[in-house]
């Protein structure tokens, strides 16, 4: 294997596919996979900010697309959600986590548009970061900040002016990508900021993922040839 150690990680990815299947597997309703879904996106957000000391943890909870599925798992995806940003109001201190929200929110309800802004305000303080994907699409994101740069008077637009105005902002791109759950795609995932990500792709569905496959995905990742077009050592 070559050793790349040197190659960074400055933000880890995870699109959370698999719940669903879990959940079918055990006869239980989706809804019950997207429960343990999201004790498992707790887990593995913590450990990859504050164990393994990663800058910024990204993940897909749930794109633009999602909207399709059943109100009922809507509801509960949606339930979950709200149940999330209480825990960060209330035990912000514990969680030490900066959290932002990526994604169109006008849809939301002005009570849940609220506590997204809330729960970003008091965790503003902390430097490790989770950007959480909801009503996520990657060409919807696009498409945002080019209104945006027209709507301010550009005429001409750069890959810059772009990279500064989808959602992502402040965070750098994905290092890695990893999708559980065994589908081999992006679905309209970060179109934008995955250009030269490294891409994993795992048949472990969400709930099921360990800290320790976690481990062997970064290794896997130290050991890939990052060239950005360039060549190495030239
Ligand atoms: C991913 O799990 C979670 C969301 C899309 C919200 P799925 O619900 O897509 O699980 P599968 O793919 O059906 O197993
Ligand atoms: C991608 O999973 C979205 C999230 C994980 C939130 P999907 O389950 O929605 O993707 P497709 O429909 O199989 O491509
Ligand atoms: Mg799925």
């Amino acid at each position: 294997m070559a050793d790349n150690s040197e190659n960074v990680l400055n933000h880890i990815s995870f699109i959370m596919d698999g719940n669903g299947r879990w959940a079918k597997k055990r006869l239980m309703p989706r809804e019950f996979g997207h429960k343990q879904g999201a004790k498992k996106f707790r887990e593995i957000v913590q450990y990859c900010l504050h164990d393994k000391g990663i800058k910024y943890v990204s993940v897909y909870a749930f794109s633009t697309e999602n909207w399709k599925r059943p109100d009922g798992e809507v509801k509960g995806i949606l339930n979950l959600f709200v149940e999330y940003m209480n825990t960060c109001i209330k035990e912000n201190d514990e969680n030490k986590t900066r959290v932002r929200f990526l994604g169109n929110r006008s849809v939301f309800s002005e009570e849940i548009q609220a506590k997204m802004a809330e729960t970003e305000l008091v965790t503003s303080k902390y430097e490790r970061t989770m950007g959480i994907c909801i009503n996520y699409g990657g060409r919807d994101e696009i498409v945002d900040a080019v209104n945006k740069l027209i709507s301010e008077g550009k005429t001409h637009i750069t890959a810059d002016d772009i990279t500064n105005n989808i959602y992502t902002g402040i965070m750098p791109p994905p290092d890695m990508i990893v999708r559980t759950g065994g589908e081999y795609r992006l679905s309209n995932y970060f179109m934008w900021q995955s250009a030269y990500s490294e891409l994993f792709f795992t048949k472990t569905l969400w709930p099921d993922l360990t800290k320790k496959e976690v481990d062997e995905l970064i290794e896997e990742y130290k050991s890939r040839q990052r060239n950005f077009g360039g060549v190495k050592n030239a």
